[in-house]
């Protein structure tokens, strides 16, 4: 176990990831005998077999949610029910073995009881919690593992971009994330390690992330490499919240349904449709489209200050955060922090 001085400095050194906390839980399953109980021991490495099955055939999944610190000293988590149902459906698509929403929120609270020091104090900060799993039989043949693993781990988060300011983006018309009936719901391993080489394209054209677009014309906006998208269409009170349509490729981001909810709270219209290439082109171009966002657990809410493409590259506003964007974030934050009524039944206490 770290000790209180390294834990503190660790939790001040912030970013994404970078240190882990003194515990994880492991649970195993097998076709035989089902799931066993959940484990909780020191965090540490695990020894596999090279032979099996999630390293030849990527059988993996995983989910990402935030334990946040409130005003009296208490830890709770944002909708984990919903994190729990997405990683049982993910589970499903890769033919690993689901586990009820109750067993999955038990894991996360075991965590966090045991390791609840290492949940930063401040506002923008969280313990993230990462549950995975994975095919664990040993064996070179494609078929759905009859054995799997799922694992629990925990790191105390800040921002996820190094830049606090906006962030650019590159639409990429040459890769695809995701095509009907593929796996672009799911939450698995295996769309991340598709998505790095236009990741890798974003970076030699300067941008921080990329942008993904429909597979079949080509031309509908999606989501990013691991946040969803909105657009603010107008100013003010009379703005309206548009994001992507759910149309089956892209993740259902629970910062994203969120959103929709909170926009209607602080009186914004908000609306999920169809946004195409040309629309965010133009919408730019006219002032029609005053601010751009991406949201997700990891990110939170971050503003997009341009995108660049094969056809040029359009800026958003003045490039700089905006209002919206602003308030939403304060709002979102406010209400996982405790410190905004969560008049949604949101926030699942845990300590
Ligand atoms: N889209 C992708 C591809 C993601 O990886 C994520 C992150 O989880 C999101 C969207 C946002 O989802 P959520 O808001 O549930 O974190
Ligand atoms: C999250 O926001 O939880 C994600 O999983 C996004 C990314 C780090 C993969």
């Amino acid at each position: 176990m770290k000790d209180d001085a390294t834990r503190t400095a660790q939790i001040a050194e912030g970013g994404f990831g970078r240190h882990y906390t003194d515990h994880m839980v492991t649970r195993e399953w097998s076709e035989k005998d089902g799931w066993q109980e959940p484990e909780l021991v020191p965090y540490g490495p695990i020894t596999l077999d090279p032979a099996t099955a999630v390293f030849h055939y990527a059988q993996e999944i995983f989910e990402g949610m935030k334990a946040y610190r409130q005003p009296d000293g208490g830890v709770s988590l944002f909708r984990p029910e919903q994190n729990a149902q997405r990683f049982a459906k993910s589970a499903a698509r890769l033919a690993l073995p689901e586990m009820s929403v109750e067993e999955f929120i038990e894991t996360l609270e075991t965590l966090i009881k045991q390791d609840s020091k290492w949940v930063p104090n401040n506002v923008g900060e969280s313990l993230y919690m990462r549950p995975f799993m994975f095919a664990t039989e040993v064996g070179l043949g494609v078929r759905p593992s009859n054995k799997a693993l799922y694992m629990l781990i925990a790191t105390p988060a800040s921002g996820y971009f190094s830049t606090n300011t906006a962030v650019s983006v590159w639409i990429s018309t040459e890769y695809v994330r995701a095509a009907l009936g593929g796996t672009g719901e799911a939450k698995c391993g295996g769309n991340y390690a598709a998505s790095l080489v236009a990741q890798k394209a974003a970076a030699k054209q300067g941008c921080d992330q990329v942008v993904w677009i429909d597979a079949v014309e080509r031309k509908w906006i999606e989501e990013m490499g691991g946040m969803n998208l909105y657009f603010v269409k107008g100013k003010g009170a009379d703005a309206t919240l548009v994001t992507p349509k759910l149309t089956g490729t892209l993740l259902p981001g629970i910062t994203r349904d969120s959103i929709l909810t909170v926009a209607k709270d602080l009186g914004y219209k908000s609306e999920e449709t169809m946004i195409s290439i040309d629309d965010w082109h133009h919408g730019v171009e006219s002032g029609e489209i005053t601010e751009i966002f991406a949201c997700g657990t990891a990110a939170v809410i971050t503003p997009v200050g341009s995108a660049k493409s094969a056809m040029g590259t359009w800026v958003t506003g003045d490039g700089e955060p905006g209002p919206i964007t602003g308030q939403i974030r304060a709002h979102l934050l406010g209400i996982q922090h405790g410190t905004i009524a969560d008049k949604h039944g949101w926030m699942h206490r845990v300590l």
